[in-house]
């Protein structure tokens, strides 16, 4: 039976700047936010812009293999759809392996994002400087309430969180960032700061965190990980905002988080296209982060999704690429009541 297993993944703790100053930055660019905004980048683009280059090389492979067989893109459909979107897209843990894709798909869509980074030059590292009508980046850590002014949420019209640390003790815990604290106190913090407005929050848990008392998810559960998961999600479920929880198994393809090269150009689905999604936390098993990218995209535009707790895992075979009607029809075949 397989486990979900969290990344190892280092990243420093950037402290948050003084709220005056965060607020005056906002104030003074209300159409114009302390933001990278983002555009594909054409090849050949300036130095600085290769990681994002890279992501979008390993995203559009990927992705692409995947909706090879996409005919009409929706809102939600394939990337490159011509239209822009009426959407702003909020993108909490944008820095992170899911969190990459799903900013590089937004993208792809035309479709506006807003980041909430603890470290904004990351989104300049990834993504390199770009339009801020397309990406705009705040810095806030969600385990500051003080930090999620607002402001920042103006506009804001769908919610994709995919926050997360490690499991164990790493160096991801530096300044406490623990799981208790980002997947209980920062989602808590960050649900409260949501305008009620919201049309969807998409937010990406674990598959388990019904079952941390028992083995084995009870060893992953040393440090508390799928039960402070699991009260993030209650928080979401009681919050009367419209949400769609996604539970992936143990994810594969990356970590992208590891900013390498030859991670990054290896970043495919591969074989494992096809979706497996399940209900009641009964699944187990592995499943490509540029499957949950996905999957949380195109949950912000199936009405069927609204309220629902899905497992997600990805298996060898043909799956439904940005298909909207592919993904609803999957969702569907899960729907309880
Ligand atoms: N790995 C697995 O096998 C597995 C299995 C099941 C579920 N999951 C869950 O799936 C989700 C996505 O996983 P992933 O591998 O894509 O995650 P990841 O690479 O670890 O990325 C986590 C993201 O959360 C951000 N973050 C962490 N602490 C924060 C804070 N205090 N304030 C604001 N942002 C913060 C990180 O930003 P920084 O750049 O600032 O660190 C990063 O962008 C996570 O919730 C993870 O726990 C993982």
């Amino acid at each position: 039976m397989a486990v979900g297993c969290f990344n190892p993944v280092l990243s420093p703790l950037v402290p948050s700047p003084p709220r005056s100053r965060l607020r005056a930055a906002l104030r003074s660019h209300s159409h114009q936010p302390t933001a990278v905004s983002l555009r594909l980048l054409p090849s050949g683009a300036a130095a600085g812009r290769g990681t994002w280059r890279l992501a979008a090389a390993a995203e559009s492979q990927a992705v692409q293999e995947q909706q090879a067989r996409t005919e009409e893109p929706g809102e939600a459909g394939g990337p490159g759809a011509a239209e822009a979107s009426s959407k702003l897209v909020l993108v909490v843990g944008g820095t992170g392996g899911v969190g990459q894709l799903v900013v590089a798909s937004l993208l792809s869509r035309n479709i506006k994002s807003r980041l909430l980074l603890r470290d904004p030059e990351k989104a300049s590292a990834l993504f390199g400087k770009q339009d801020e009508s397309v990406l705009q980046v705040y810095k806030a850590d969600t385990r500051n309430p003080n930090d999620l002014d607002p402001l920042m949420f103006e506009g804001v019209t769908h919610v994709i969180c995919c926050t997360g640390t490690t499991a164990f003790p790493s160096k991801r815990w530096d300044g406490e960032n623990t799981p208790e604290r980002v997947d209980w106190d920062g989602i808590r913090n960050l649900v409260s700061a949501l305008p009620q407005t919201i049309k969807r929050l998409v937010l990406v848990s674990s598959i388990g965190v019904t079952k941390y008392n028992e083995i084995p998810w009870s060893i992953m559960n040393l440090f508390g990980v799928l039960k402070y998961k699991k009260m993030g999600e209650d928080f979401v479920r009681n919050s009367g905002i419209p949400f769609t929880i996604i539970r992936p198994g143990r994810l594969t393809d990356g970590p992208y988080t590891s900013y390498d090269l030859n991670t990054l150009l290896k970043a495919t689905a591969g074989e494992r296209r096809a979706v497996v999604i399940g209900k009641g936390d009964k699944l187990v098993g592995e499943v490509s982060r540029l499957v949950v990218a996905e999957a949380c995209i195109q949950a912000l535009d199936i009405e069927s999704t609204e309220g629902q707790i899905y497992e997600i895992n990805s298996v060898k075979g043909e799956g439904p690429g940005t298909d909207p009607e592919k993904w609803e029809e999957l969702f569907r075949s899960v729907q309880s009541d």
